[in-house]
């Protein structure tokens, strides 16, 4: 049932470009430079009247969210909001019949996550569900549905289930910005491209793994690590240390990078590792300058960087690259290494890594 893997966990992590290309079968128009989401279930016209969109959700869920308001911002310029469910839903949101809101959930049926959903549509406001399982409650509840195809996710720990929701929200943005009149046909397809080369280039970025591996050997016995990033690359920043703290039991934290001399590198020594995601894209030179910050005070580096860009990085402890892509498309290459890093790590301190202590894979209560 494993398929020859010695963990579901990481049967799902090497399953993701097969998983991603699921989630993209029967989606692209490249000629007609065009988006198709079949479940989406609202018109155009529908789509135009959107002046405000909420993305609510948990966990690692919620981090697939912080990525969508980067994308749905840059490529359909509408504001987005962000919000974890269990806060959203006691909030009293702001919501009418004009708002859009998306909820990102895996099973479909996290507790709070419905809930949200239940009070958005109570309040007149139109939800999209972004699902990984077939007619779970979420599904079935919102208007429309983006389903991920990632196949069924038994791991605790999410993996498949996280880039998966990263590719529907790049899909979801590239239809609003199209259907909004931000994008155009030329502009659509240029923005479908670099989709067509992504599990070719997922699976190169799992080529690492034995490397990893090695990584994983060598700062297994920190007690805290620091996972820095910034824009999109900053919830892959918050994902990894999460997927750490998950199935290693180690305390990490993720961070933008550029928060960081407000407050975290007070914590950072010799014994702090601190994995930095420094993708080429134009904040690259800023990513650059706190990675010296970190050296500086003798703290222990390792960089995600891209195949090719890596010059620039001088001294790192550790690099593992990752292949070249465009900046929206980047963090599902980088997903990759936070999760083969805290993979190993679990495996090497001898934990449950499918099962985690104190961790359920559905969490259907408050
Ligand atoms: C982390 C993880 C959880 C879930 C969260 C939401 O690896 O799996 O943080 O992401 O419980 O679950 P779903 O997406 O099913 O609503």
């Amino acid at each position: 049932e494993k398929g020859g893997f010695k963990h579901f966990m990481l049967k799902e992590i090497y399953e993701q470009p097969r998983a991603v290309s699921d989630t993209l079968a029967g989606r692209l128009f490249p000629e007609r430079g065009e988006i198709f989401l079949e479940g989406l279930n609202l018109t155009d016209e529908q789509l135009r009247g959107v002046e405000k969109l909420n993305i609510v959700a948990c966990g690692t869920s919620w981090h697939a969210a912080l990525g969508g308001k980067f994308l749905i911002e840059k490529m359909a310029r509408l504001s987005v909001e962000v919000d974890i469910a269990s806060e959203f839903r006691y909030r009293d949101p702001l919501v009418d019949e004009h708002t859009l809101t998306v909820l990102i959930s895996q099973s479909g049926e996290t507790a709070d996550t419905l809930a949200a959903l239940r009070e958005a549509k109570a309040k007149g406001g139109i939800t999209v569900a972004i699902c990984n399982v077939v007619e779970s409650s979420i599904a079935r509840e919102s208007d429309g549905v983006i389903y991920t195809h990632a196949g069924p996710e038994i791991g605790v720990a999410s993996t498949k289930a996280f880039t998966t929701q990263l590719v529907a929200l790049y899909l979801l943005a590239l239809h609003l910005g199209r259907v909004r009149g931000m994008i155009d046909a030329v502009r659509c397809r240029e923005l479908i491209e670099p989709l067509l080369s992504l599990p070719r280039k997922m699976e190169q970025a799992l080529e690492s793994d034995e490397q990893i591996q090695t990584i994983a050997r060598e700062f297994m016995h920190a007690r805290d690590f620091l996972y820095l990033g910034r824009g999109l690359q900053y919830p892959i920043a918050l994902e990894g240390a999460l997927k750490l703290k998950e199935i290693s039991y180690i305390h990490a934290e993720g961070y933008p990078a550029g928060e960081m001399k407000h407050g975290p590198i007070a914590l950072i020594d010799e014994n702090v590792p601190v994995v930095f995601l420094c993708p080429i894209n134009d904040t690259f030179e800023k990513a650059i300058s706190n990675m010296e910050e970190v050296r500086a005070r003798s703290g222990r580096v390792i960089a995600v960087a891209t195949e090719g860009h890596v010059g620039p990085l001088g001294d790192v402890d550790a690099l593992i690259t990752v292949p070249e892509t465009t900046d929206e498309i980047a963090p599902v290459l980088t997903s990759i290494p936070m999760q083969l890093l805290a993979y190993h790590i679990a495996v090497l301190k001898g934990t449950d890594v499918d099962q985690p202590r104190n961790l359920a894979k559905s969490v259907t209560v408050e």
